[in-house]
């Protein structure tokens, strides 16, 4: 049997542990591996224990195509864990779901993602909702700007950025507001400038950059010293602990959305913060750490569900899932093996502090589906 047999039930994780945004896997990983260390004291499933296996992909779709062939191919793994961003989890979704091996991206957002097939799931929500949600947090919620002249900035060479750029314009014509730039950049780009001052020529009242931490650390700092003053929104993407540092405090005052608030004061959430902070040398867990930890018990709870480690029996009972209780939220799989879940709204709020910028995430608002 695949997995070992009655040893270890080896599940595979795919995760940007290098790379441009090798925060988004190193917190996947590390949620994961709390997850495992919790299910494996606690006798692990089946009366078997849980084997994780890593492979890096380096923040690069063609290496998430590498490590879930390895994975699937010399770990034999039963089942798959990532990626978080959405093209890593579409470049090796059809691999996992040609092998028939159940796929849970804990956090891949774009809509394509769970399209792939059958045996891909995910454990968040998706795009056509956060879109819109930022959209009317821009427009009309009592605690945004307010907007009615949006412009758009966003990276060309990202399936989640490009879903989330359409759907937000849709959003914001719907509500009657106006677009009154739309310009883009790419992965890896490190001056914004060029695009920022046609963007401030059209004196939009808020700006939407659905992108990645990095560029969009880079694009808060440059506004600023642009002097653009109006608020940035974005979507997950934006999660780290370096924005603050990266946009010289620029990113002050600016809103994005996310899976979960450390503020948040619900019991599972906090417990998973301790045990998460005694095991990381006091380190906040982010949303992949959260989403990471619960895709590990989900898929563990499946397993058990299905009794055995068989693809499709896993398949089936990931499909079936039910208010599973989840440390973000409980999840039920829909029939497009997504996860319904509320959004929360963040600030972020960045300070100078010495020669350091220290940095936190207030909770706005939370929109449920
Ligand atoms: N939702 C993003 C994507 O699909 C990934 C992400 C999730 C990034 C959560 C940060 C936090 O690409």
């Amino acid at each position: 049997m695949k997995g070992g047999g009655g040893g270890d039930i080896v599940i595979g994780h795919y995760a940007s542990l290098t790379g441009s945004t090798a925060v988004f896997g190193i917190s996947a990983d590390e949620g994961a591996r709390l997850a495992v260390d919790e299910l494996n004291g606690s006798g692990g499933v089946l009366g078997r224990k849980i084997k994780l296996v890593t492979e890096d992909t380096q923040s690069k779709p063609e290496e998430a195509v590498t490590a879930v062939q390895k994975l699937i191919n010399q770990d034999k793994v039963v089942a798959m864990l990532g990626e978080i961003a959405s093209n890593r989890s579409l470049a090796a979704a059809p691999i996992c779901q040609k092998a028939k091996i159940p796929m849970l991206s804990p956090a891949s957002t774009n809509p394509k993602v769970t399209k792939v097939g059958n045996y891909i799931f995910r454990a968040c929500f998706i795009d056509t909702f956060q879109g819109p949600v930022m959209a009317d947090f821009a427009m009309k919620s009592v605690n945004g700007p307010h907007a009615r002249k949006l412009a758009v900035f966003y990276d060309v060479k990202n399936d989640y950025s490009l879903g989330l750029r359409e759907v937000f314009i849709a959003r914001v014509k719907e509500l009657g507001g106006e677009i009154v730039a739309d310009e883009s950049f790419g992965e890896g780009d490190v001056d914004f400038r060029a695009q920022l001052n046609k963007i401030k020529a059209t004196n939009p009242d808020a700006i939407w950059v659905p992108g990645y931490y990095q560029e969009v650390a880079l694009i808060a700092g440059q506004a600023r010293q642009l002097g653009i003053t109006v608020p940035l929104l974005g979507g997950d993407g934006w999660d780290a602990d370096s924005l603050a540092k990266s946009s010289a405090g620029g990113i002050d005052g600016c809103f994005f959305s996310n899976h979960y608030a450390s503020d948040d004061k619900s019991p599972a959430v906090q417990k998973f913060i301790s045990t998460y902070k005694a095991k990381y040398n006091g380190k906040l867990p982010d949303a992949m750490a959260i989403l990471g930890y619960d895709s590990m018990l989900l898929m563990a709870d499946a397993i058990k569900r299905a009794g055995n480690t068989d693809g499709k029996a896993v398949r089936d009972a990931l499909a079936k899932t039910k208010d599973f209780a989840g440390a973000a939220g409980n999840i039920t799989i829909d029939k497009d093996r997504n996860a319904q879940k509320p959004i929360v709204v963040l600030r972020v709020v960045a300070k100078k502090v010495g020669d350091n910028f220290e940095q936190k995430f207030q909770y706005v608002e939370t929109v449920t589906p």
